[in-house]
């Protein structure tokens, strides 16, 4: 699956995969270089297994592709307007167009990250970003675990600390599509435990205060498909369909519920919850031509992304209720998200 013609990385080091099982026969594979999340195998009832994550067929195709399948994203997931943290009146690298997504231009999708440790269960990946990485102030390091059990279950555990004041947002950017032959992702059911979403421009910037999704087609709190009401509204269609951060009603707390995705054919449920106050459902409005693991290339809705997250561009918006994006030297930034895969 893996072999790899260029079988080296843009450093001139091989790449470096780690594959982690459990008792019933899953299996979750990562590679250091973005400390992505390459695939993850759930074995069904019937006996089949079913691919759960969109990826790419070799390592070097990962570099051919700007949809951060399964990638570490940070130092800043999501969007900062203008690229800009106003009240330190500091400039970040830019990278979509005037604004900063996923990090800047090298953010740490784009990076390799050391490998701390590893076992049949977990694999532990930190990175150093040296002070002014991608505009950010302060020496900064990172540390993500991912731990699969033998529920079924990949955790993903984030860590940071930083010697000085520096707005962190780590997460992942796996695509789901959890149906045997991955056809329209927007025919998965979706529930999300969010009474309020936040709207966006044409560029992904928040440009409203927050809205209840009450009478809007950004409602699932109770389960429905995302093909439902695809399109239904101006929000929606500035963005091409579902690119929005809803604040979660578990308000940073990782045992309360915050969305659960099935397959079209219902044989596989997969649930999320996160210590993060916000998830960002992207429909994968912008994935046509990105280079697939099996077919060539993907077609725009082929997977959908569920981003644990602060709420873009919050470092520029402390008014916001969820908790603060600031991490502050000496302190510890920790979050921790996870999906569960359920074959019913
Ligand atoms: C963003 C999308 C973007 C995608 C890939 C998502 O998190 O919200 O707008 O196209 O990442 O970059």
């Amino acid at each position: 699956m893996l072999s790899d013609v260029q079988s080296h990385a843009p450093d001139g080091q091989p790449w470096r995969i780690t594959v982690l099982r459990n008792a019933n026969g899953m299996i979750a594979t990562f590679m250091d270089w973005g400390a992505t999340w390459l695939s993850a195998r759930v074995p069904m009832q019937d006996g089949c297994v079913r691919e759960t994550l969109l990826g790419c067929a070799t390592p070097s195709d990962y570099l051919h592709q700007d949809a951060y399948l399964g990638a570490t994203v940070g130092r800043y997931a999501n969007r900062i307007a203008h690229a800009r943290l106003t009240t330190l009146d500091r400039q970040l690298q830019a990278n979509q167009g005037e604004h900063q997504l996923h990090g800047g231009p090298e953010g740490f999708d784009k990076r390799r990250w050391q490998i701390v440790s590893q076992s049949d269960s977990e694999v532990h990946y930190r990175i150093d970003s040296p002070d002014g990485d991608q505009g950010y102030p302060g020496n900064l390091i990172a540390d993500v675990r991912f731990q699969l059990d033998d529920d079924n279950c990949v955790s993903i555990r984030y860590e940071a600390r930083c010697d000085q004041a520096c707005p962190v947002n780590l997460t992942n950017h796996a695509y789901f599509n959890l149906d045997a032959h991955h056809g329209d992702a927007r025919q998965h059911r979706l529930q999300l435990h969010a009474d309020r979403y936040l709207p966006v421009d044409s560029a992904g910037i928040p440009n409203a205060p927050l809205k209840a999704v009450a009478g809007t087609s950004f409602d699932f709190r109770q389960a429905k498909t995302v093909s439902q009401d695809f399109l239904a509204d101006d929000d929606q269609k500035a963005v091409k369909g579902y690119d929005h951060a809803f604040l979660l009603n578990s308000a940073g707390d990782a045992n309360q519920p915050a969305a659960t995705l099935w397959s079209a054919d219902g044989k596989l449920e997969l649930s999320v919850t996160t210590s993060a106050p916000a998830l960002q459902l992207y429909s994968g409005n912008y994935l046509e031509g990105t280079r697939a693991r099996e077919q060539g290339s993907y077609t725009a809705f082929q997977g959908i992304a569920l981003e644990s997250e602060f709420l873009p561009d919050s470092p520029n918006h402390p008014e916001w209720p969820q908790a603060d994006c600031w991490l502050q030297p000496g302190d510890r930034w920790e979050s921790i998200t996870r999906y569960r895969f359920t074959p019913r």
